[in-house]
Parts: structure tokens; C-alpha cells; sequence
């Protein structure tokens, strides 16, 4: 069975970016696709130190959540990422979190799906959907899109059940992101992976 993992980047796990994943997790229950949703914006998550630890070792040297949802990413086949809007960018801890998640891990996450979604009372919101995408479209994640820039509007759960229009762009969300899931599955049978080079560095004439 096909799986998303669903990052909730906000410290609260009830919220408005909550509301806005329940309403993603709804429609992929009716899609047949498993969920597993990480609470991770209520743990203390640091940021990354550039140490090289993971680069030898495979993973984290912080022994986090990080390096327990890595596993778990590496099996799945789509992962949303959920974050609040504060100072227009995603919320400190997400982004620690992304970070290091990404960083650390070497496996391929060529066609896994990605989505952003993001919860703001008022404004900053597609600057934070903006930094989310970044992590998708540099290691050959295609990126699930819907009717409108995935966000909702509230300060409360409350709020975000109101935004009709942003709960039907999650759901639009949802849908095309399990269509995209089970047509790669598909083409990978049929045509698998594409090729990935590696190992030219950017601004060295020489290649040295
Ligand atoms: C530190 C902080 C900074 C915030 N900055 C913004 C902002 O720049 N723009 C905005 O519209 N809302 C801002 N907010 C409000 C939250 O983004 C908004 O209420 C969000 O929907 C909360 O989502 P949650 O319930 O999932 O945590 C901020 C909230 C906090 C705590």
C-alpha cells in the first residue's frame, strides 16, 4: 500500500495547520493511501551544526526525532510538510528539522511526492510555501500542486473550518498528490528511474 508521511510542523497538534492536514488525510483514507502523521513542532528539535557527522555515519549525531522519521521517509512514497507562517518563513523548528532531515540522509527520494502546506492569520504565506518547495525540487521530489497555493487562514482550528476555500484546496491537493503517487508507481514498472548524474560543482572552470 502506498504511504505520505505528514509533518506537522506547528507546536500545536490540534491547530490550524492540523485542521488543514486532517482535511489532506481524509481524502487519502478515501484514495487507499496509508498516513502516518509526525507531530513535530512541540519537540525540541536543534538546528543543523554542519559537523559532517552524517555525511560518514548515515545519520544525524543529534539522535533525534530527525534520525527516527529518516526511516521512515525513505519508505514512503509522498511526504506533506505542514508549517505555521511566523515572521513569514516556516516556523523555526520545521525548519531545523527539515534541515537536518534532508541532509542527513543519502537516500534517494527521486519521485517521491511533495507537498507544502502552510497556515498564516494573515499574510507571509507563499514566501513560507516558497522555503518549503526549495527542499522538494532540489532532491528530485516532484511537487504536488492544487487549485490555489496550499494555505489556509485562521489563528484557531475554528477559523481554518471556516476557510472553505482553503479546505478545498487541500482536498484538490490530496487527490492529485495520491493520482501522482499511483501513476509513478505505474511508470516506474514500465520505464523505471531516470538516470541521475552527479558530481559537477557549480563556478570551478576547471572541474577541480
Ligand atoms: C511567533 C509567531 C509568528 C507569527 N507570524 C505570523 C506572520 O508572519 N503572518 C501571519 O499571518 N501569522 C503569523 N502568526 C500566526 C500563525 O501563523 C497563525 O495563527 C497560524 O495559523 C497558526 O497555526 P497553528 O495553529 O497550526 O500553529 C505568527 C504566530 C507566532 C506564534
Amino acid at each position: 500500500m502506498a504511504k505520505v508521511l505528514i509533518l506537522n510542523g506547528s507546536p500545536h497538534a490540534n491547530g490550524c495547520t492540523a485542521t488543514a492536514l486532517d482535511e489532506m488525510i481524509k481524502v487519502f483514507e478515501q484514495e487507499g493511501i496509508e498516513t502516518e502523521l509526525i507531530q513535530v513542532g512541540n519537540k525540541d528539535i536543534r538546528g543543523c551544526v554542519a559537523c559532517g557527522y552524517c555525511s560518514k555515519n548515515g545519520k544525524c549525531v543529534v539522535n533525534d526525532l530527525v534520525n527516527e522519521v529518516a526511516p521512515k521517509f525513505e519508505e514512503a512514497d509522498g511526504l506533506v510538510v505542514g508549517s505555521p507562517v511566523y515572521y513569514a518563513s516556516p516556523n523555526g523548528t520545521i525548519l531545523a528539522f527539515m534541515d537536518r532531515l534532508f541532509y542527513s540522509t543519502s537516500f534517494s527520494k527521486q519521485f517521491k511526492v511533495g507537498a507544502a502546506v502552510v497556515s498564516a492569520r494573515r499574510g507571509g504565506n507563499t514566501a513560507t510555501f516558497d522555503v518549503l518547495n526549495k527542499y522538494f525540487t532540489i532532491s528530485g521530489m516532484p511537487v504536488a500542486s492544487s487549485t490555489y497555493w496550499n494555505q489556509v487562514h485562521g489563528f484557531t482550528s475554528g477559523d481554518v473550518q471556516k476557510d472553505l476555500e482553503g479546505l478545498q484546496t487541500m482536498r484538490n491537493l490530496a487527490r492529485n498528490m495520491s493520482f501522482m503517487i499511483k501513476a509513478f508507481a505505474d511508470a516506474k514498472e514500465k520505464y523505471g528511474l531516470p538516470e541521475v548524474e552527479r558530481g559537477a560543482f557549480t563556478s570551478f572552470p576547471d572541474g577541480k
